[in-house]
């Protein structure tokens, strides 16, 4: 894979930042305005959320002006619901699409010899991940997979971006390592 420059990196840090600026201001509104009795918990969760986003921000700005980049300012685009389902969702989304991103960008890191870089994502995504379980756990469903980036990708910053559990077009095998049932692992043309 052959590295991308600083200043992709920070470009693309700057959208790591933004999308934790969008976390941090979800999981305040949410935790504060999530209704119904069997969702407390889960509320004190979130709670709990927003101050880790909160550090992964800190980080991200810290990586971002070592590199001698301008963090930015903005975040990205919250959605609002007043269902908790809703709002759970969103959240789930999010952090999917976190993941995918940050998995990448610790292997442009890698790739350019930015090892402490890559350090600090690695600590990040530990944590996403886990808020990924937790609003899988509080939905009552299994937690999404996540499709592993493969090292071509690694430019393209928009992958799988609109969080949607699979963005495979009709009748293409998805590019996860384990196809579903209906999906035959023998079947041929399929891509790996
Ligand atoms: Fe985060
Ligand atoms: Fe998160």
């Amino acid at each position: 894979m052959n590295p991308i420059t600083r200043d992709e990196m920070i470009k693309l840090l700057n959208e790591d930042l933004a999308r934790e600026y969008q976390a941090i201001i979800a999981y305040v509104v949410y935790s504060q305005t999530i209704k119904g009795a069997k969702f407390q918990h889960i509320a004190k969760e979130l709670e709990k959320h927003a101050k880790e986003e909160l550090d992964h921000a800190i980080k991200v700005a810290k990586q971002i002006d070592y590199l001698n980049g301008k963090p930015v300012t903005e975040p990205k685009p919250v959605k609002v619901s007043d269902k908790a389902e809703d709002m759970l969702h969103f959240d789930m989304d999010n952090e999917r699409t976190t993941l995918v991103q940050y998995r990448q960008r610790i292997q442009q890191a890698e790739a350019m010899g930015e090892f402490a870089l890559s350090e600090v994502l690695r600590e990040i995504v530990v944590q996403e991940q886990e808020h990924l379980t937790d609003l899988a756990n509080a939905l009552g469903i299994d937690n999404p997979k996540i499709e592993a980036p493969k090292p071509d990708d690694a430019k393209n910053e928009g992958v799988n971006t609109n969080g949607e559990k699979s963005a495979t077009p009709k009748g293409e095998t998805p590019k996860t390592e384990n196809p579903p049932a209906s999906s035959p692992k023998n079947q041929k043309g399929g891509k790996k």
